[in-house]
């Protein structure tokens, strides 16, 4: 195994050169060299940059552009990611427009001259809709756009955004990347070395959100057994959509493995599995959800999502007035335990 190399600063050699290729641990350490080389092989990129949180990693990408630059991003965006475009970048120029990015016309109606830069996240938050991400990319690179992923949910085991032509994908390594809940970060990955990985780059050393030695260790260790982590996330989700689908006290199931789920067939086209990630929603709105989440024995209640347990969460109450999440719906991270303990856990909670 890697070591911890705790290290805040490189020695330099008589000739003032650094022959451990490392200076100041703010712009680099070998275990964040590492983690960085593993990223960009997952994701096939030629660069991957690394933060202190999925959220700082967001923030670089948007700082790598320019203040009259417009960004189009999606109506269900992450909200953190919302509120960033909404509440900081708007105070620094950055404009932001926000549209269903599962509708092409849609997105270029969005499109303004001075658009950069269209965001996707797919699949997304909470209704689990699918991106087709070709699509975009067509789009956006018509109107002389560069086209980012949030490929947090997905992960590179089953999506992978930058061979559909995706220029850049960020990641909160906090989520599946990682996968126990025990280490935050993010990463920005880049298709091509070039102004904008250098400006990432930039924008890391200077800025300093950076991921500690110890947190790189961490998200590389968890890496190792991502597909097999994957594999059980996505059979245990499967299972469970299929049962809530049928189940007289659910309306509606979010998932788009389910063959009625709108977004079945792109995310048949473009991911190897339909992920962990599934939502559904109660009759009765909040005062059902909150009974049958406050039910559960096995699903912890609480947010964040990728771990090995299983989550749940009302996250029109997390979101808070700006959600567009309806009353009723109740988000589920698929842990890694038995399907058989998660059905039952849900059957007794809805009786
Ligand atoms: C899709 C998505 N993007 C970004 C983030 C932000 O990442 P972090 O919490 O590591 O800052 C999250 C966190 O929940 C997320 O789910």
């Amino acid at each position: 195994m890697p070591g911890i190399h705790l290290s805040t600063t490189f020695e330099r050699a008589p000739d003032g050169t650094f022959p451990s290729g490392y200076a100041y641990v703010r712009d680099g350490n070998p275990n964040r060299q590492a983690l960085e080389s593993a990223l960009a092989q997952l994701e096939g990129g030629a660069a991957a940059v690394t933060f202190a949180s999925g959220m700082a990693a967001t923030m670089a990408v948007l700082q790598a552009l320019s203040p009259g630059d417009h960004v189009v991003a999606p109506l269900d965006a992450y909200f953190g990611t919302a509120k960033l475009l909404g509440d900081h970048f708007a105070r620094w120029g950055l404009e932001a427009s926000f549209a269903d990015l599962t509708d092409a016309a849609a997105l270029r109606a969005a499109l303004r001259p001075n658009t950069r830069l269209v965001w996707t996240e797919t699949p997304s938050n909470p209704n689990i809709a699918v991106t087709d991400l070709r699509a975009v990319v067509e789009i956006a690179r018509g109107a002389g756009a560069l086209t980012a992923c949030d490929n947090t949910w997905a992960t590179p085991f089953l999506q992978r955004p930058l061979e559909l032509g995706v220029d850049v994908v960020m990641h909160s390594t906090t989520k599946y990347l990682s996968g126990h809940s025990d280490v935050m970060g993010g990463a920005v990955i880049t298709r091509e070395t070039g102004p904008l990985s250098e400006r990432l780059r930039a924008l890391q050393g200077t800025g300093g959100a950076v991921p500690s030695p110890f947190d790189c260790w961490l998200v590389l260790r968890g890496i190792r057994t991502l597909p097999w982590r994957m594999r059980a996330h996505c059979a245990n989700a499967q299972r469970i959509a299929d049962r809530l689908s049928s189940h007289p006290g659910v309306e509606r199931v979010h998932y788009p493995g389910l063959p009625s789920d709108p977004g079945h067939a792109v995310a048949a086209r473009q991911m190897a599995a339909p992920g962990g990630m599934l939502s559904f929603v109660v009759p009765g709105g909040r005062a059902r959800a909150f009974e049958v989440a406050a039910r559960l024995r096995l699903f912890t209640r609480a947010t964040s999502l990728g771990g090995p347990e299983s989550l749940v969460e009302h996250r029109a109450s997390i979101e808070g007035e700006k959600t567009r999440a309806p009353e009723g719906l109740l988000r589920l991270s698929i842990g890694l335990e038995h399907p058989d303990d998660l059905v039952a856990d849900l059957e007794q909670a809805l009786r």
